[in-house]
């Protein structure tokens, strides 16, 4: 049993999980067979994925850094993924030692090796839930032992929308979650896109998975943000989102909208 509650048998090994087919294209260890076969289809299909959730990782803590520096103190990363370094709270610690951090996934192993190597701060809290049950992230009690709703909150939805469908109603789960911010709080967020490249075919590789794949265009992903004024550039392809270096070979072919907003009110 996990301190959640999980049994090791619940982690499902015989479908790509999102998180370890993620965690392959970084180059991790922590993936199966069926991930592996499945990052594979999506290279085929893709063939900048592996730049591109780079890129994606480096949108993260370039915004990560962005935000503490601009005050926050307290982080809500749902969608964590698993451990990568440098994690969220290595990053932002290095710029406030005070900054707390709860982390929120829906997948069991996730949360397994998360609670193993992130829990050693009293700053920091590993929560098992669903983003489709806004609600109940937002009263967890462990959520509730790091973040002080009444003072400013960074949430971090990246890379994590598009595994939801419309059926899930991933609007107006944003909203939920951006009304129980006060103002000050900001919204990171990433997404999956096929603008720049037809890549409807990488919808198919999720099929199997354990979540499907929901490529939205840059309209849908701009809504995310009703209720926060987004930050310079706006809405943009994760390498272009104030790149602290030259974006690499390639870059114009990812298909990862990037972007911050702040709630002013
Ligand atoms: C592609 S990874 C992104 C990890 C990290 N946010 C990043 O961008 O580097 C997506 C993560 O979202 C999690 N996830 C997918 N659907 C979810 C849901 N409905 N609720 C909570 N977590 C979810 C997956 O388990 C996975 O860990």
């Amino acid at each position: 049993m996990t301190r959640n509650g999980f049994r090791a048998e619940e982690i499902d090994t015989s479908r790509p999980h999102p998180a370890r087919i993620y965690d392959y294209l970084l180059g991790g260890k922590d993936n199966y067979e069926v991930d592996r076969e499945a990052g594979d289809r999506l290279v085929d299909v893709a063939p900048e994925a592996r730049i591109g959730v780079q890129a994606n990782r480096a949108f993260l803590q370039r915004a990560v850094r962005h935000v503490v520096g601009a005050g926050v103190r307290q982080i809500l990363d749902i969608g964590t993924g698993l451990p990568t370094s440098p994690n969220v709270h290595e990053v932002a610690q290095e710029v406030a030692p005070d900054v707390r951090i709860a982390y929120v996934d829906n997948d069991p192993i996730v949360n397994t090796h998360a609670n193993t190597l992130l829990t050693r701060s009293a700053a920091t809290s590993v929560v098992l839930a669903d983003l489709r049950e806004p609600r109940a992230i937002l009263d967890h009690p462990d959520v509730h032992r790091v973040i002080d709703f009444d003072q400013p909150v960074a949430l971090l939805l990246v890379a994590i929308l598009h595994f939801l469908s419309e059926a899930d109603h991933p609007g107006q789960i944003v909203a939920t979650l951006r009304d129980a911010l006060p103002a000050g709080s900001y919204l990171v967020l990433s997404h999956a896109t096929g603008d720049f490249a037809d890549r409807t075919d990488t919808e198919e590789v999720y099929k199997n998975a354990t979540a499907t794949m929901n490529l939205r265009d840059r309209a849908e992903v701009e809504r995310f943000f009703d209720g926060f004024e987004l930050l310079e550039p706006g809405v943009a392809q994760a390498p272009f989102w104030r790149p602290d270096a030259t974006p690499p070979r390639g870059s114009a072919e990812i298909g990862f909208y990037a972007g911050v907003g702040r709630k002013a009110r």
